[in-house]
């Protein structure tokens, strides 16, 4: 039994170029996640200086900015019980080469920085993200009808 979260997970400029946007949420689709918000976006500096900045002395932080303006990127909310964990344990180590079979990183994924997605590491980073990249009315409240399957009555 697990709280009802909200998490953000965003489909890196890689992901786009290698046409995975659809096997990637595919993904978190079949996990039983709701898409309670889906948009295209280009970062700039200030959202990508506010987004990295526990990473703004590290030696990649110039590079990884580069490319994350490389192109737009997809940016979706998803919603479900222990949905960041479940999120992150789908999205498998940083890099690559070292991610899980079986995890989006593991199976789609070989290098440290164009690792294909962005997932949000806990409660507090997951509201500040939902913040920084939605507006109150471009996140979704819906049942799905699926969710009396998904879900056990106890989680809800
Ligand atoms: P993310 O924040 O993107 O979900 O990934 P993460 O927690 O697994 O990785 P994190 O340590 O937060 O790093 C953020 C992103 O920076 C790039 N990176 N490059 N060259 C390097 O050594 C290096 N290390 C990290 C990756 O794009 C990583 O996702
Ligand atoms: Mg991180």
């Amino acid at each position: 039994m697990g709280a009802r979260e909200r998490t953000v997970v965003i489909l890196k400029p890689d992901a786009l170029h290698r046409n995975l946007i659809g096997d990637i949420i595919r993904r978190f689709e079949y996990k039983g996640l709701k898409i309670v918000g889906l948009k295209m976006t280009k970062l700039d500096d200030m959202k990508l200086d506010e987004h990295y900045a526990h990473h703004k002395d590290k030696p990649f932080f110039a590079s990884l900015k580069k490319f994350m303006k490389v192109s737009p990127v997809v940016i979706i909310a998803l919603e479900g019980q222990d949905a960041i964990q479940s999120v992150r344990l789908l999205t498998g180590d940083t890099k690559g080469s070292d991610a899980d079979a079986g995890t989006i990183r593991g199976d789609f994924a070989i290098s440290v920085q164009n690792n294909l997605i962005h997932a949000s590491d806990g409660l507090e980073a997951a509201e500040k993200e939902l913040d920084r990249f939605f507006g109150k009315d471009e996140l979704y409240d819906y049942n799905r009808i699926d969710e009396i399957m998904v879900f056990e009555d106890r989680d809800a």
